[in-house]
């Protein structure tokens, strides 16, 4: 067997991947899996035209594959979306709520009890791969109080994590545990490029007697926002999106939505159609890292029997309903994503309808590895039989849980004392896009018979919100009111059924769905808020 004769001795980075090539024990089975690679990206959207710099990506992976057109996240929110992909659970089983340590974003507890069992781990040590991780991780990755740079994550054999949160610049990186500093010369330290110029070295240096995990986790394009040199004129000319929904009054809708300032003030709009064009900047980077990793597995003959899947960790809104911007709200611009996904056995240029969401990430990696995903405690599903043209929408799941807990701890905004305690991510206007009370769930419907969003806030008013989206796609009229009780008694039984879901019980039929049965033991099971308070208030 050839030992690290392919390693060169500069490559000091690798040193550890060079090792591994010698581990034994790898059957030619396993060596014959498919490899899988999992671009991922921070708030890139679909809804507000994110796809539209990425035309190399919608060439190499889209055209060649398919592109799911009904793609969502279980949290519209960095942390708990990706510790959502991790684990294939939805936030009430993987515990993790904010993006802060004290609300479980790698934390010690998360460490502990999630972690070890996340299906990067499962793919190394069960699966026969070897794993590779580029880029930004959980928010607190990191942390002094999470075991610093030194701690890698046991799903990875080769391990390069961005501590905390996005940057371009100015950064430090887990190199294998070991900090690795960068600074601000565009040729060494670009994040964007970094990454993609360590995932070739790993395509190059990687050991040939095992199939591969490769995860790159482009901060892009989240804020800083900052573009590449030769990218920093590009789109001068380019506006947010004006959809419908753009600087209108949300009136009908819940108290966050309700206090902010329509229209916006015209600073406001400057700022965000200046955010918007620089997102699309980075974005062209991330362009050229997707081209990069497919010519490089074109030319090394490999990627015929490579998956790879692209998709973002949430949305992002820019005007929408007069919020500036950020994520965090129920509303599909935030909870939508891209995902796209080539590979061996999917025919190319596909559009899917169906219902996947982020949760099930995990279980269809796991899939194509052929482990078998019943194993796990795993609330999602596997996709491969829709990829592969297996499975029909009349067997395939019509609702997906949403869940999120607003930020905002018991203190006022000095700068915006009438707001009250408990808001967060505040404009110099007051406008603010998150608090603690704007905490929700929502069912996402999506049937033959039904587009449809069931949403409950846990505030005082125990807000609803529900949308026909076939009649209203930019979500303008909250029919809570003209419904009719019977579909809010139905749809608040079934949110109850997915707040206290788990493993197989998060794959039951939906109401919309001409398998399901009601069944009134599930009744008192759920938090849901608004159940309960009208208990309280019936007593
Ligand atoms: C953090 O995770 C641990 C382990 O899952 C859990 O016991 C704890 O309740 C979580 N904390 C929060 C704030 O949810
Ligand atoms: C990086 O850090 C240097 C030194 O502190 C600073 O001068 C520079 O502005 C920073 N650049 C970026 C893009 O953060
Ligand atoms: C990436 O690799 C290319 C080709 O070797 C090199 O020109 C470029 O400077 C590298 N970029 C970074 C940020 O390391
Ligand atoms: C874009 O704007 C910048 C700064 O205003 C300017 O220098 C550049 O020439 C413009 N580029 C194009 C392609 O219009
Ligand atoms: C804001 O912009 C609008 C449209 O460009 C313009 O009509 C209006 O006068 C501006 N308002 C202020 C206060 O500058
Ligand atoms: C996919 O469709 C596009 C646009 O119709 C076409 O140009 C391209 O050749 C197709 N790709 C494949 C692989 O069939
Ligand atoms: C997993 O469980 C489901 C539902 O019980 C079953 O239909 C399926 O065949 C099982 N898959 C495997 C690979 O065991
Ligand atoms: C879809 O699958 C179900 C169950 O496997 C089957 O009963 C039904 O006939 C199929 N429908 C179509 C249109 O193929
Ligand atoms: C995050 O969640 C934890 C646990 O509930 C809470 O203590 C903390 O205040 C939250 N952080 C923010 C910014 O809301
Ligand atoms: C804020 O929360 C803390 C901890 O829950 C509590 O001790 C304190 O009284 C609260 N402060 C206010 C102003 O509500
Ligand atoms: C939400 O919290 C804010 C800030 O504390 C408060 O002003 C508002 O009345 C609350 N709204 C609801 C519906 O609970
Ligand atoms: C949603 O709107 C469509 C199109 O207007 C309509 O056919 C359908 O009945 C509506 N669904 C509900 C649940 O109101």
């Amino acid at each position: 067997m050839a030992s690290n004769r392919f390693c060169p001795p500069t490559l000091l980075s690798f040193l550890l991947i060079c090792v591994t090539l010698w581990s034994s024990g790898v059957s030619a089975k396993s060596a014959q899996r498919p490899n899988i690679v999992l671009i991922l990206t921070d708030d890139l959207d679909i809804v507000i035209g994110g796809l539209s710099p990425l035309n190399k990506a919608k060439k190499l992976i889209g055209e060649e594959g398919i592109s799911f057109t009904n793609a969502f996240v279980a949290s519209p929110l960095c942390c708990p979306s990706r510790a959502s992909i991790l684990t294939g659970k939805y936030p009430h089983n993987h515990h993790v709520i904010n993006n802060t340590l004290e609300g479980n974003c790698s934390s010690k507890a998360w460490q502990k009890s999630e972690e070890a069992n996340a299906f990067p781990a499962l793919l190394r040590a069960h699966a026969g791969y070897q794993t590779f991780f580029a880029g930004k991780y959980l928010n607190q990755y990191g942390h002094s109080e999470a075991g610093g740079v030194e701690h890698v994550p046991p799903g990875w054999s080769h391990w390069i994590g961005l501590e905390k949160n996005s940057k371009y610049y100015n950064y430090t990186l887990s190199v294998n545990g070991k900090a690795q500093k960068h600074g601000a010369d565009y040729s060494k330290d670009y994040l964007t490029d970094v990454l993609a110029n360590m995932s070739l070295d790993f395509l190059q240096y990687k050991s040939s007697f095992q199939p591969f995990f490769m995860m790159v986790s482009t901060p892009a394009p989240h804020s800083p926002w900052t573009a590449a040199p030769q990218y920093q004129n590009s789109f001068n000319a380019t506006k947010a999106p004006r959809d419908p929904n753009f600087n209108v009054h949300g009136k009908d809708k819940h108290w966050l939505i309700r206090q902010a300032k329509t229209p916006m003030s015209n600073s406001s709009v400057q700022f965000l159609d200046d955010a918007f064009r620089k997102r699309w900047r980075t974005l062209l980077s991330v362009d050229d890292l997707v081209e990069k990793i497919v010519k490089t597995l074109e030319v090394r003959g490999e990627l015929d029997n490579t998956y790879i899947f692209f998709t973002s960790d949430n949305g992002y809104h820019t005007g929408q309903f007069s919020l500036p911007m950020d994520k965090r709200q129920l509303y599909e611009f935030d909870i939508r994503v891209p995902l796209m996904v080539r590979g061996p056995n999917i025919k190319p240029n596909q559009t899917s309808q169906m219902l996947v969401a982020n949760v099930d990430l995990g279980p269809t990696i796991l899939d194509i590895a052929g482990y078998n995903v019943n194993k796990t405690q795993m609330d999602g599903t596997s996709f491969l039989p829709v990829m592969e043209g297996k499975m029909n929408s009349s067997s395939w799941r019509t609702d997906i849980l949403v869940e999120y807990e607003g930020e905002g701890n018991n203190v006022s905004d000095p700068a915006c004392p009438l707001l009250g305690p408990g808001v967060s991510e505040c404009f110099p206007d007051c406008v603010c896009e998150d608090s603690y009370n704007n905490t929700y769930a929502c069912v996402r419907t999506v049937a033959a018979s039904a587009n449809l969003q069931y949403c409950e806030f846990d505030d005082n008013q125990v807000f609803v919100e529900v949308y026909n989206m076939t009649a209203d796609p930019y979500q303008l009229t909250n029919i809570a009111d003209s419904i009719g009780q019977d579909f809010l008694e139905k749809m608040n039984h079934r949110l109850m059924m997915l707040q206290s879901c788990s493993g197989q019980s998060c794959r039951t039929p939906g109401v919309y769905d001409p398998r399901y049965k009601f069944d009134p033991r599930q009744m008192f099971t759920g938090r849901s808020w608004r159940f309960n308070r009208l208990r309280q208030t019936m007593k």
